[in-house]
């Protein structure tokens, strides 16, 4: 039995089966329409989500599966004290496979380890948020037609954004990769990103807190939201919310061929006069995330399309 708790669980070949599958199934949804009938998802949010946890239920249903959970720790047993080692050992009674947020980072690897059912990490913390990661790796493979040799720009948040944590151990795995690294001083990735992953592969990047200058070089713009929940200090985080406006003149700096991704929800750092910029595919982004996500439930649950 498998599950999905980091970005690296599964090799860059399965990566690439697994996203020719939602490929195949963006193309053809009808042949994947009952793939799944009888088949359980167990949703167990214990912190606030709309995309993630729809995305989940919308790729199920899709699949002819059905869902069940709960979408805030209060809403479950862990108002009562129960630990996740025990919701899992439930859960895993009641369906076939789950997605599991949770504010606390690792929290979903010790739910794999009490489960007897795949276990997917539906975003830990500030730590990791591997679905996420594969809509981001669908979303640049399908508009770029690659996912290798190509300047990434990741603005925002890069401390406390999981996204960007996710994103870069994967695409550290591809060739010809170089990443420009935009934030505030306060807001860089944190120094086991840059040792362990950006140093130890030498992908080269630079730091910067500029977005005007990095722009023109870019071929995806991965912009981000400042993580005010994960904030200790709410006067850090109005001094640096606003750090970075995407508006339709800055993106005349940026080139025709260059795309704009965003995991939402946005809050201010992109204007939405930029929406209606064909670079903006940060709403297509959602799409693909139901593909991907209907992609690795299949894939964990080892069925397959007749
Ligand atoms: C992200 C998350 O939860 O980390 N949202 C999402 O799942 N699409 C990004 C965010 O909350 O800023």
């Amino acid at each position: 039995m498998r599950h999905l708790l980091n970005p690296l669980d599964f090799s860059v070949d399965e990566i690439e089966q697994l996203l020719d599958l939602a490929s195949d199934i963006e193309q053809h949804p009808g042949k994947y329409a009952h793939v799944c009938d009888g088949k359980k998802l167990a949703t167990l949010f214990y912190e606030p989500s709309t995309r993630t946890r729809l995305s989940f239920e919308s790729a199920m249903l899709n699949l002819g599966g059905s869902v069940l959970g709960f979408q805030s720790a209060d809403a479950s047993s862990a108002a009562k004290g129960e630990s996740v080692a025990d919701t899992i050992r439930v859960i895993s009674c009641y369906a076939d496979i789950a997605a599991m947020r949770h504010p606390k980072e690792g929290a979903p690897l010790v739910a794999s380890q009490f489960s007897t059912i795949p276990v997917i990490n539906a975003g830990d913390g500030g730590h990791q948020h591997p679905t996420q990661t594969l809509t981001d790796l669908l979303t640049i493979r399908s508009l770029k037609g690659r996912l290798s040799d190509m300047t990434v720009g990741l603005c925002g948040d890069l401390k406390f954004g999981r996204t960007v944590h996710s994103l870069i151990h994967a695409l550290a795995r591809y060739t010809g990769i170089r990443l420009i690294l935009i934030s505030p001083p306060e807001l860089r990735v944190p120094s086991y990103i840059r040792e362990d992953v950006l140093k130890e592969k030498m992908i080269p990047f630079d730091e910067v807190d500029n977005l005007d200058d990095a722009l023109p070089k870019l071929d995806i713009l991965y912009m981000t939201r400042v993580q005010k929940e994960r904030f200790f200090n709410e006067e850090d985080y109005i001094r640096l919310k606003d750090s970075y406006i995407l508006t339709a003149e800055k993106m005349k700096l940026a080139r025709d061929d260059m795309f704009i991704l965003h995991p939402l929800p946005r809050v201010n750092e992109i204007s939405v006069e930029v929406d209606k910029d064909p670079r903006a595919a940060y709403f297509r982004q959602v799409m693909y995330g139901v593909y991907v996500r209907m992609a690795l439930i299949m894939t964990l649950l080892e069925v397959k399309a007749c």
